[in-house]
This record gives structure tokens, C-alpha cells and sequence, in this order.
């Protein structure tokens, strides 16, 4: 019989955050590829590709901003969650080549809510995030006001956070998605929960910290 999964792990409005902002994501990835690479600028001189691009942009930052005026515990917890680094960071680092590989469980420190591949995920996701609002304003707004050299920076900024999103995003994509130890990963994505020996074997900390009363 398989197990039930009763533990909670993401929220219903997380969930739906987390998907309408993929699905901006994806927009914005596909509209700005076809900006970015020369040889796809046939389809982007119609004005379409960029037009998509800015209503994309715009669902891309007013969903965290809507997200984060309702839910700014969580989101305060976020942000905490993601700069904060300590001892077992260096020790999941250091165990996670061979974990990741199919080798035993043993030395990997036991981890919070998330682990550090996901830390480093949510560092990347806000940092360029960031990156991708001042740079894409600037383009957008200030076309005409600021200098030749600054809207220049704006595009080489905005490049260099759209190759460092998309790479980190396929790594994200794997695994949530394919890695065969991650198997209750994507579910949990989908309807909030994973079970009890899943939240003890991934995310140990967490799981102790808040099952307290439960054993
Ligand atoms: C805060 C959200 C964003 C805003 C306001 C924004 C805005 C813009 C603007 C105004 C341009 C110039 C388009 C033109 O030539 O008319 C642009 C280009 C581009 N955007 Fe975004 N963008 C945002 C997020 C993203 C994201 C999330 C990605 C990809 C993951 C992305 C990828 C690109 C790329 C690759 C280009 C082409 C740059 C080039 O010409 O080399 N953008 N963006
Ligand atoms: C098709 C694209 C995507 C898929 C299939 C996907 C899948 C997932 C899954 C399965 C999880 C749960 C991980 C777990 O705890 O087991 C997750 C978490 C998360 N996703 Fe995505 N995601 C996608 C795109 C994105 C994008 C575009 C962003 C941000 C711009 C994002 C940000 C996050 C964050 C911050 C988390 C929580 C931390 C983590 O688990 O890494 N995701 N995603």
C-alpha cells in the first residue's frame, strides 16, 4: 500500500504563485530568446515578441508583489530562508555529488524546508530577479533618457541574468521533475503534500521542527 501523504509542504496560494509565475517565466525565456539571439530578429521586427515580453514582465513582477502584500510573513520567510547560510550547507556541498549519483544517504546532513540546491535556486531566482527588474525598467522606460553606454549595460545586465536563469532553470526543471530520488517532488507542487518518510529523508530538520507533536 503506498503511503499517504499527510505532511503539508507548500501552501494552495504558494502553489498557484509558483505556476503563474512559471508561466510568466516561460514567456518572458521564449520572448527574450527570440531578442536575443540575431538570427531569430525576422519574427521580434513585427513588434509582437516584445509586446508579449512586456505583458509577461509585468504578471512576472506583479504576481510576487501581490503574493508578498497578502502573505508578508511568508514572504519575509522567504528572503530570510534564502540568505541564510550555515555549517550544513558546506556539508550537504560535500555529499551531494555522490548522493545526487546514487550513493548512500548517510552523509548528508539532515536539511530545513529546503535544502541548499534549492537555496541556491531561490538565491538565483530573487538575485536576478532583481537584476531583471532594473535593467528591463530602464529599457523600457528610460529608453530615451539615459545614455547610449548605460541602456548598453541595461542589455548586457539583462543577458548575462537571462543566461544564469535559464541554466539554473533546467537544473530546477530536473529535479523537480526527473531526478529519481526527488519522487514525490513535482506532486508536491501540485496538490501541497508529500508523506511522512519523504519529509524525513529529504528536508529532516524541517520535518522534526514541525511534526514535534506528531510522534
Ligand atoms: C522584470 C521583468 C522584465 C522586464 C521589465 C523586462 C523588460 C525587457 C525589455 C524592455 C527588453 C528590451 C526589449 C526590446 O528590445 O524592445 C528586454 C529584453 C530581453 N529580455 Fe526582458 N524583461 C524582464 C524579465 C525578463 C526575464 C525573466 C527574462 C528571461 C528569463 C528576460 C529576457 C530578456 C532577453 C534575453 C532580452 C533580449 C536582450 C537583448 O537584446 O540581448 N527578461 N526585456
Ligand atoms: C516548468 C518549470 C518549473 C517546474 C517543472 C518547477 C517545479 C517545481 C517543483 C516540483 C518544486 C517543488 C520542489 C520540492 O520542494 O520538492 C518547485 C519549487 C520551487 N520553484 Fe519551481 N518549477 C518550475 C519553474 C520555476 C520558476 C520559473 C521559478 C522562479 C522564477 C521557480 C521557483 C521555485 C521555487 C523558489 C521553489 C521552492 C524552492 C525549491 O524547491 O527549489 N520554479 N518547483
Amino acid at each position: 500500500m503506498t503511503e499517504p501523504r499527510v505532511v503539508e509542504r507548500f501552501k494552495k496560494r504558494t502553489i498557484w504563485f509558483h505556476w503563474i509565475h512559471t508561466t510568466a517565466f516561460l514567456a518572458l525565456i521564449v520572448t527574450g530568446a527570440i531578442l536575443f539571439f540575431p538570427g531569430l530578429g525576422a519574427p521580434a521586427a513585427g513588434g509582437l515578441t516584445r509586446l508579449i515580453h512586456r505583458i509577461a514582465a509585468a504578471l512576472f513582477v506583479a504576481a510576487p508583489v501581490i503574493y508578498a502584500v497578502f502573505n508578508p510573513r511568508m514572504t519575509l520567510h522567504f528572503i530570510k530562508e534564502t540568505l541564510t547560510w550555515g555549517i550544513d550547507d558546506f556539508g550537504w556541498a560535500e555529499a551531494a555529488p555522490l548522493y545526487y549519483f546514487g550513493g548512500g544517504e548517510e552523509k548528508m546532513p539532515p536539511q530545513g524546508h529546503v535544502n541548499t540546491g534549492q537555496k541556491m535556486w531561490q538565491v538565483i531566482v530573487l538575485g536576478t530577479g532583481v537584476l531583471f527588474f532594473i535593467s528591463g525598467l530602464i529599457m523600457w522606460f528610460f529608453k530615451g533618457t539615459v545614455t547610449t553606454e548605460v541602456f548598453q549595460w541595461c542589455v548586457i545586465v539583462h543577458d548575462v541574468a537571462f543566461i544564469l536563469a535559464f541554466l539554473m532553470l533546467l537544473v530546477h526543471i530536473y529535479t523537480g521533475v526527473i531526478h529519481p530520488r526527488m519522487t514525490e517532488s513535482l506532486r508536491s507542487m501540485w496538490d501541497g503534500r508529500v508523506s511522512k518518510t519523504y519529509a524525513r529523508h529529504h528536508y529532516g530538520k524541517w520535518y522534526d521542527e514541525t511534526s514535534a507533536g506528531d510522534k
